[in-house]
């Protein structure tokens, strides 16, 4: 089956080297010629586990093409996906600029029939809508018909949860199409749930919002588990025997970040308001991980009298260990308020670093200062606060006597419910964390 795959984000990109991995021919196309050359080159543009490797092992097989000429691409393609980006608009709506316009060059090129897959998350409708764009602009006479195909990766284990998916949904209006999908996913040997178009546009938003709601729900169980002296984490076990509920996604915290399901909870809200129907549970989602983000700094603000000139320790920026991602990061909510408050940060992420460069360069920052480290033993030296965002392997692993020995305060602020309780108390640390009781301090530092 020869691919042509437009675009090389996270979707675009992990699709295309899977489906060459899985023995189809791939062309992945990108307007961007520097990043093309550089995938050329056998480097990936994001960083995930196994992409690389995979990346050049396949082009090296002849597999995988990397490409700005999408009319070579497209013309001749069986089947053609579509995995660029579908940002958030200023009022909550995906915006689809990108998708019409590869629509449009798909139209103006193709030369024999050909499937457009979308795989891009895109609002209940938009499958129907660039069926009928493309046959607006076709040129040639050609067979051309559109299918959803939602992607289900989580950024960081994006490879495996690609070619290890939970299930394959694909959306179609006919058996041709069913058919074509199916058989580009046989070697995958995955469950495939065949629905309509609408459907299998509404299962992705459904999915993730199911998602972000269950991470919400526990993240408010846990606002209260701190006013009557429950334990969330032992509530959460509780819970997680029961089959109906399940294990994943029960971990309270700082709140969700990231590319999806912020974006998506939004997205479903406009949905709704569009169809003069109003989502609560995702409404009150929302207002929840808007609320939550700000746990930690409000905790800590009514714990210390100021920040000014204070050494924050800062362990992790990304919004999930695995990915070099800030998007939506609780430490895009927080820092600016720290440094804005006179905060001497040191921050520690294993590969975030450099994004939160970008947005904040090392040096004077706000009202405050703001120094990349290492380690996480720089970042806790002669600290007087710590502030945990990301639950890094490197930030796992401390042994909490170091808060102790490190730290000119052992004063932590953890928004990942990292460490025991009984451990911290017992290593003399005074340790605020997410649904669980705060440990004081027995041993004053000498
Ligand atoms: C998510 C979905 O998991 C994936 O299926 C979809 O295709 C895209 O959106 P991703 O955003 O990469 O993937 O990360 P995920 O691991 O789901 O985490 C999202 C956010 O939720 C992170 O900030 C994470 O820290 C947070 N989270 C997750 C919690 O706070 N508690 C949990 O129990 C799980």
């Amino acid at each position: 089956m020869k691919i042509a795959v437009a675009g090389t984000g996270y979707v675009g990109l992990v699709s295309g080297v899977a489906f060459a991995e899985v023995g189809h021919q791939v062309t992945c196309v990108d307007i961007d010629s520097d990043k093309v050359d550089y995938m050329k080159d056998g480097n990936s543009p994001i960083y995930e586990k196994d992409l690389e490797e995979m990346m050049r092992r396949n082009y090296s097989l002849g597999r995988l093409d990397y490409t700005i000429d999408y009319k070579n691409a497209y013309k001749d393609a069986d089947v053609i996906f579509i995995g660029v980006g579908t940002p958030e608009q200023p009022d909550g709506s995906a915006d689809l600029s990108y998708i019409a316009t590869v629509a449009r060059q798909i139209a103006e090129t193709l030369e024999k029939d050909c499937l457009i897959v979308v795989k891009s998350t895109v609002p209940i409708g938009t499958n129907d809508k660039v069926e009928k764009f493309v046959s607006d602009y076709l040129v040639n006479d050609v067979k051309v018909e559109v299918a959803s195909n939602p992607e289900f990766l989580a950024q960081g284990s994006a490879v495996h949860d690609t070619l290890h998916a939970s299930r394959i949904i694909i959306g179609t209006e006919s058996g041709w199409a069913e058919e074509i999908l199916k058989e580009i996913y046989k070697p995958f040997n995955l469950p495939v749930v065949s629905v309509n178009r609408r459907s299998a546009e509404m299962i992705k938003y459904a999915s993730n919002d199911f998602l972000a709601l269950k991470i919400s729900y526990m993240n408010e169980i846990a606002n209260l588990c701190e006013l009557v002296g429950a334990d969330i984490q032992d509530v959460a076990e509780g819970m997680s025997y029961d089959s109906r509920i399940g294990s994943q996604f029960l971990n309270a915290g700082i709140g969700y970040g990231g590319s999806c399901f912020p974006k998506d909870t939004k997205a479903l809200d406009y949905i709704g308001e569009q169809n003069g129907y109003e989502l609560k549970t995702i409404k009150s989602t929302i207002a929840i991980n808007n609320e939550q983000k700000l746990k930690l700094y409000n905790k800590a603000s009514e714990r210390l009298i100021t920040f000014k000139n204070l050494k924050v320790a800062v362990l992790g920026l990304t919004f999930k260990p695995g990915t070099d991602d800030l998007r939506e990061a609780a430490s895009l909510t927080n820092l600016p308020l720290l440094l804005s408050q006179g905060a001497d940060i040191y921050a520690f992420d294993p590969v975030g670093a450099e994004n939160f460069k970008q947005h904040y360069p090392e040096g004077k920052n706000l009202n405050g200062n703001i120094t990349y480290v290492s380690s996480v033993n720089e970042a806790l030296e002669e600290a007087n606060v710590c502030f945990i965002f990301t639950e890094w392997p490197e930030v796992k692993e401390i042994n909490p006597k170091t808060f102790n020995k490190l730290m000119r305060t052992p004063l932590v602020f953890d928004g990942r419910n990292i460490f025991n309780l009984k451990e911290m108390e017992e290593a003399g640390i005074e340790y605020h964390s997410i649904g669980r009781m705060a440990t004081v301090r027995k041993t004053i530092k000498s």
